[in-house]
């Protein structure tokens, strides 16, 4: 028989067993790694938002997953979100659909609590994406030559942060969150991760006695022979105003007699626009003459669980000022219950659930293509182009567009 329930004290050695042999790439063997390990995990699990479950056959743990009660800002209201971390079957059990359990027990527990929406970073993409999970918004990496980064005397506003200035950095964050679309809230677990990591370093910017913006960032040597020459990795960078940014990036191109490459991630675009040589070092051209600047990674996955949901919760959002009567129809084969047809009225902008009616026009699409859409981390016209929905009446196309469409594309800064 299976059971799926909060791992207790007796259960952190089989979870410590379980993930160092599921993730060997962390690198835990002697005790001193494993007892690291179990504490880490002990302390998130301290954490009110945060929840390790193990899954037991007959009493045995036979698979660990972690559970994150997340707050998302979408769309402008505050939305409940799960989200799963650490999941790890043990290596004698794979292929016997204990993931499959974990999986559906995440969305089932998140659904009972109101939450429309889920959450992860895929170890693989393609496994999590035929459990129904869309794609979010990519990662650029940058690796910028310090003296590339813009020059500013707004400098001077940036000081080292210490474990002082915590509410001013959570305030400055829940006003970035405000200003943004798809942040979710901090846990007490990661601000903690932030000032008490030893090699992580924070410098903030203040403006008038309030900061509004910081880094979190590290550094990592070149190589074994020479200890002087070293890259500062970008870990955060959350700015409020172009005063912040500004003086943020003057403060890592000062460094630049030491640093060799700052090592930046972000979900903008257009970041190449702050930089004197965008490029990333990298010699070989991309046909014709394109030189490259970024490389792109694929990370945070989303998944609608419960659909009447998403549009109560988003009853105040104005979904692109339309009139129009849209039956949605989804397929969701790994979670049917989440699957079928809704009739949605949208009144300039408001969406109202119908119970029944006619509809102008319908859309049908797989859930993982409309959890991007309704994040915003892609637009209905493309997906009509890449033939990953269809509609009843292509003179909709463009009035279902609006209804999703929105400037700010979804970030995601929560390490999870
Ligand atoms: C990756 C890992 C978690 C998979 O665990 P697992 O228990 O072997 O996986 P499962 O047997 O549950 O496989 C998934 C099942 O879901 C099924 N499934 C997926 N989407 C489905 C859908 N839409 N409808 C029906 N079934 C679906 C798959 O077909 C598969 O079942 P099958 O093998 O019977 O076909 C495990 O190998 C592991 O611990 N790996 C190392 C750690 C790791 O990478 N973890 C992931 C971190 S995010």
């Amino acid at each position: 028989m299976r059971e799926i329930r909060p791992l207790r004290q007796e259960d952190w050695d089989g979870y410590v067993q379980i993930s160092m042999n599921a993730y060997p790439g962390m690198r835990v063997n002697t005790a001193v790694e494993q007892d690291r390990l179990r504490n880490r995990a002990q302390r998130m699990n301290a954490d009110p938002t945060i929840t390790f479950y193990g899954l037991f056959e007959d009493g045995s743990l036979r698979g660990v997953m972690r559970l994150h009660d997340f707050t998302m800002r979408l769309h402008g209201a505050e939305l409940p979100v799960g989200g799963v971390g650490a999941v790890a079957v043990d290596l004698f059990h794979k292929k016997r659909r204990i993931a499959y359990d974990l999986i559906q027990f995440f969305l089932d527990h998140y659904r009972e609590r109101g939450a429309p929406l889920a959450v992860l970073y895929p170890f693989r993409p393609d496994f999590y994406k035929e459990m129904g999970f869309g794609y979010g918004r990519k990662l650029n990496q940058y690796r910028i030559k310090p003296a590339d980064l813009p020059a500013g005397d707004q400098r001077q506003n940036v000081a080292p942060l210490t474990k002082r200035d915590r509410h001013a950095l959570v305030a400055c964050y829940n006003r970035f969150m405000a200003q943004n679309n798809g942040l979710m809230a901090l846990s007490d677990f990661a601000v903690n991760a932030f000032f008490h990591g030893p090699k992580l370093r924070l410098a903030g910017y203040w403006q008038d006695g309030l900061l509004r913006g910081y880094l979190v960032f590290l550094f990592e040597p070149l190589g074994e022979e020479n200890f002087l020459r070293n890259n500062l990795i970008v870990r955060r960078l959350v700015y409020e105003t172009p005063e912040a940014l500004r003086g943020l990036l003057a403060f890592l191109r000062s460094q630049a007699d030491q640093i060799e490459r700052v090592i930046l991630h972000t979900q903008e675009e257009d970041f190449h626009l702050l930089l004197a040589d965008p490029r990333n070092g990298r010699i070989p051209l991309m046909p014709s003459v394109y030189q490259e600047t970024n490389v792109q990674g694929m990370g945070i996955m989303y998944r609608l669980i419960d659909l009447p949901r998403y549009f109560a919760l988003l009853r105040e959002h104005n979904f692109g000022g339309q009139t129009v009567r849209l039956q949605v129809t989804l397929t969701d084969s790994f979670y049917p219950v989440n699957g079928g047809s809704w009739l949605i009225d949208f009144v300039d902008g408001r969406a109202r659930l119908r119970e029944s009616g006619d509809c102008d026009v319908e859309i049908q699409l797989d859930v993982a293509e409309f959890s991007s859409l309704v994040v915003g981390a892609t637009d209905f016209r493309r997906l009509m182009m890449y033939g990953l929905a269809t509609i009843s009446d292509r003179h909709y196309i463009d009035i279902v567009h609006r209804l999703f469409y929105t400037e700010k594309k979804p970030l995601c800064m929560s390490s999870f």
